[in-house]
């Protein structure tokens, strides 16, 4: 019964002097190396699938520095080994410098010379081809991680947008008056801090900010959110948690994390007049200031239960009127400077949306540096 193939390392031998050549192919194949012998240099140099090749120097039509040459194209990896008499010593020792050649042998070689460096050239042949063959295995593995990781990062993100969403909707579910204002707000906020050189996952922050910004109302009593006349001192005292109670909410969601500034911030004004910290000026984050005028803009131009949408002048004189005060005087430059049809679209881009876009929208929400849903 025949058992498996025993795979052999193989040898290339090239000497145009026929005697040297049956010689060290004698004692290669003893060794139990398998062996391929060429007299001719040219033919030899078409030869390929070898670990190591042994070479004469002087030979005619081509010379071993040559042939070398030419094999290291063609199998970059076997060994290399010359072959040489004193006299060509200089020239061949410049090639080994080069890097062309694993080792010298001279002439005349000795027994144990000619099998310890074919030893050591396998040796160092299979210690490169096992570097090769591990750093294959880790870049594939690397590549494996960076897959595993990207689908977890995007599980993540999603799991987290279904969560923004929930929070979205719970709040319309209980306050319908607001129902597609935070929706508005957020795209208004964005618009304006694009225009005010926001950037990349920046923007996304605002959205989500001023998206999220009276998420904290959830906590508030029905009989307070939802009361239709005018809140009593007490009531406004609970009324005003509802930024902290947002905050905390947010801060424990690591994506939510920046936003949860904004949500914290959000009814602080320019002057210091504003609650919760009555926090001044630039020390309000941008997306706080920038969701304080786009929360005007729709407060104005949307329609109540006692009063139908004023026109966007109306929400421009106001802007213009609180800047300094209420306002960041920058960011309502900035705002005055953008003209109405911006606006316009983006609530018609909102009036449009079917639940299932909003689902969807709320999904892009998270993903850094995505832009905002295109108004139509
Ligand atoms: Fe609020």
């Amino acid at each position: 019964m025949r058992g498996l193939p025993v795979w052999m390392d193989r040898i290339l031998l090239v000497d145009d002097d026929t005697l040297i050549l049956q010689a060290l192919s004698r004692i290669l194949k003893t060794e139990g190396y398998e062996v391929v012998a060429h007299s001719d240099p040219e033919r030899a140099a078409t030869e390929v699938g070898f670990q190591v090749v042994i070479t004469d120097f002087m030979m005619p039509k081509m010379n071993g520095i040559e042939l070398l040459g030419a094999l290291r194209q063609s199998n970059p990896h076997a060994v290399r080994i010359l072959l040489t008499a004193a006299a060509d010593f200089k020239v061949a020792s410049d090639a080994v410098n080069r890097g062309e050649i694993y080792r010298l042998l001279g002439k005349p070689w000795t027994l144990s010379e000619l099998t310890t460096c074919v030893r050591q050239a396998l040796q160092h042949y299979h210690l490169l081809e096992e570097n090769t063959r591990l750093q294959r295995e880790l870049a594939e593995k690397n590549a494996e991680l960076v897959g595993i990781n990207k689908n977890l990062e995007a599980l993540v993100v999603e799991r987290t947008n279904g969560l923004l969403d929930g929070l979205v909707s719970a709040l319309d579910y209980r306050d319908t008056e607001t129902q597609w204002h935070s929706r508005r707000v957020s795209l208004y906020s964005r618009k304006l801090a694009e225009a005010a050189g926001v950037r990349g996952y920046e923007l996304d922050v605002v959205e989500q900010g001023a998206l999220l910004h009276d998420v904290g109302k959830i906590g508030v009593r029905d009989s307070i959110l939802l009361k239709p006349g005018p809140l009593t001192p007490e009531e406004w005292v609970e009324m005003k948690l509802h930024p902290e109670l947002g905050f905390r909410m947010l801060a424990k969601m690591p994506y939510l994390k920046e936003a949860s500034t904004i949500v914290l911030q959000h009814q602080e004004r320019f002057d210091g007049k504003g609650y919760p910290g009555g926090v001044l000026s630039e020390q309000i984050v941008l997306g706080a200031r920038v969701f304080h005028i786009a929360d005007t803009l729709d407060a104005i131009t949307s329609d109540r239960p006692y009063r139908k949408g004023r026109p966007l002048e109306v929400a421009r004189a106001e802007i213009a009127r609180c800047a300094g005060s209420q306002f960041d005087p920058a960011l309502a430059a900035t705002f005055e400077a953008i003209p109405d049809d911006a606006w316009l679209e983006i609530r018609r881009f909102v009036e449009g949306l079917e639940a299932d876009d909003l689902r969807k929208w709320a999904g892009k929400t998270l993903r850094a540096g995505e832009p905002a849903p295109a108004a139509n």
